[in-house]
């Protein structure tokens, strides 16, 4: 169980051994999830819409983020912790992305943080990237630009745009970029893209051709029923399960069954 670093990351794909990438925000399920095997552990800002309810993630804030990212490095001992820079903490301000970068790095011991986007936010990503901290950039479907799109269905579908993103991909990896997350894009993209860059590449939505795979895991362990994208593969049916037991507690307490003569002092 060794360590995973940035520098295993690009031997993994060297290798051509897979990496598998799952959210968490919290310590416990962190924990689990780390000891299950997991190679990346990312403090997604979908903590937003999974933790907090909201319906995007623009409203999550740098301290709440923090707050997610330090609960998780709590409970991680092998694998990589990448925390999500959140909407309005980076973007056209390269001063405020470094400063945004370094609290995340100095107050949650995360060991990489993501970015979304390409050349509009390349001097943001140089500048991070110069104090040292890992970068991870996220191309293709970027939820935080999601009142840009005006839909979460798949980016690059036409040539101008994987154009763009292949451009992208290519700059990101050019000024150090350790990975790329590729979100929602045709697989067929996917896999070029993969193909032409050195740095690996994990996909959501984006097919097999990519280096790795990320999901958000209260999609795949069933916890959220009404999100069913075809890209979501489900491991788990957890909503059945906690409600079941959660009714029969209820049940329970109310016949007085619970708690019986030897659940007590
Ligand atoms: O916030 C998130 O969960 C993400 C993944 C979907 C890549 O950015
Ligand atoms: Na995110």
């Amino acid at each position: 169980r060794r360590k995973v670093t940035t520098r295993r990351l690009a031997e993994m794909k060297q290798r051509g051994e897979k990496i598998a990438m799952l959210t968490a925000y919290d310590y416990s399920m962190a924990k689990l999830i780390d000891e299950a095997g997991v190679d990346v552990i990312l403090v997604g800002d979908s903590a937003s819409n999974v933790m907090a309810g909201n319906v995007t993630t623009l409203p999550m804030t740098l301290d709440q983020m923090i707050y997610h990212a330090t609960s998780v490095v709590k409970g991680v001992t092998r694998a990589l912790v990448v925390c999500d820079l959140p909407f309005g903490t980076y973007q056209g301000n390269s001063k405020q992305a470094l400063d945004s970068a370094i609290r995340i790095m100095k107050e949650s011991g995360a060991e990489a943080v993501k970015l979304e986007g390409g050349a509009e936010i390349r001097e943001s990503i140089e500048r991070i990237l110069c104090a040292g901290i890992p970068v991870v950039g996220h191309l293709g479907l970027t939820p935080q630009s999601i009142n840009k799109f005006g839909t979460y269905a798949v980016r690059a579908k036409e040539e101008a745009e994987a154009e763009k993103l292949i451009s992208d991909a290519k700059m990101l990896e050019e000024i150090g970029c350790c990975a790329i997350v590729l979100e929602k894009i045709p697989a067929a993209l996917a896999k070029r893209v993969s193909e032409q860059l050195i740095i690996p590449t994990i996909g959501i939505g984006a097919g097999g051709g990519t280096d790795g795979q990320v999901l958000v895991m209260h999609d795949m362990l069933g916890i959220n029923k009404g999100f069913s994208p075809r890209f979501l593969r489900r491991y788990a049916d957890l909503s059945t399960i906690i409600n079941d037991a959660v009714a029969h507690y209820v049940d329970d307490v109310k016949t007085s069954d619970f708690p019986n003569a030897s659940e007590q002092y």
